[in-house]
């Protein structure tokens, strides 16, 4: 499927058949590509958490207000950020990792080894948290449609407690928890949504007050 018709057709899928499995390779496949996203530079921080536990998925329906889809999606994803990553032993071996593929010579590795590093020795906690974020939701998106264009639906959610949800899965403060996917077979449509003209969205040069 076109990713225009992907875009059209996707909607948040809040009901799911609790009986569907959704195998491990297939999983680890759709992971394989999001993890293909653009993210800054290269550092690779998105983690995929995949709750399969029952007994953890029950505990954690109290947590995220008891939105039934904790339950009964196949697969249930916390989408998470990883601080190390901007360490410079991270950064410094995955530039290696593509000097040794042959994708550039060393002072180009060396270059952007050293760039990378200065970009987040001089951000704060709350601007890494940003870049976290922003990385986890592109691949976060990416899973959402490639999960779609397998024929599975799903749910990006925010709506839990993130203390209590990192507390109950004893994620420590290396992580930041950006968002839970679940994904499954949808039996029932989600509901369908507006969206602003593009007219009200798209701007030129400037933007009004
Ligand atoms: C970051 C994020 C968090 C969301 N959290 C929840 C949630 O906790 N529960 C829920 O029912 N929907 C949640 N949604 C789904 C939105 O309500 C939904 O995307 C929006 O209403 C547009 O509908 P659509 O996705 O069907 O186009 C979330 C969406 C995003 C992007």
């Amino acid at each position: 499927m076109q990713v225009q018709t992907l875009l059209e057709k996707r909607r948040s899928v809040r009901h799911f058949d609790p009986d569907y499995v959704l195998n491990e390779e297939t999983l680890s496949t759709l992971i394989a590509l999001a993890s293909k996203s653009p993210n800054g530079n290269n550092i690779q921080a998105t983690r995929y958490l995949v709750i399969d536990d029952p007994e953890l998925r029950t505990t954690l329906l109290p947590i995220a207000f008891h939105q039934q889809q904790v339950l009964e999606a196949s697969a249930l994803i916390l989408m998470l950020g990883d601080y190390e990553a901007f360490a410079k032993n991270n950064i410094t071996s995955i530039l290696e990792e593509g000097f040794q593929a042959g994708f550039y010579d060393e002072s180009r590795r060396d270059f952007l080894t050293d760039a990378a590093i200065q970009y987040y020795a001089s951000k704060t906690e709350q601007e890494l948290a940003i870049e976290l974020t922003r990385d986890v939701s592109l691949a976060a998106m990416s899973f959402v449609l490639l999960a779609q264009e397998a024929g599975l639906q799903t749910i990006t959610m925010s709506g839990y407690h993130s203390a209590e949800l990192k507390s109950a899965l004893n994620i420590s403060d290396r992580y930041l928890d950006v968002m839970l996917i679940a994904v499954g077979k949808g039996i029932k449509e989600g509901h369908q949504t507006v969206r602003h003209p593009v007219e009200k969205i798209m701007y030129h040069n400037h933007i009004s007050a």
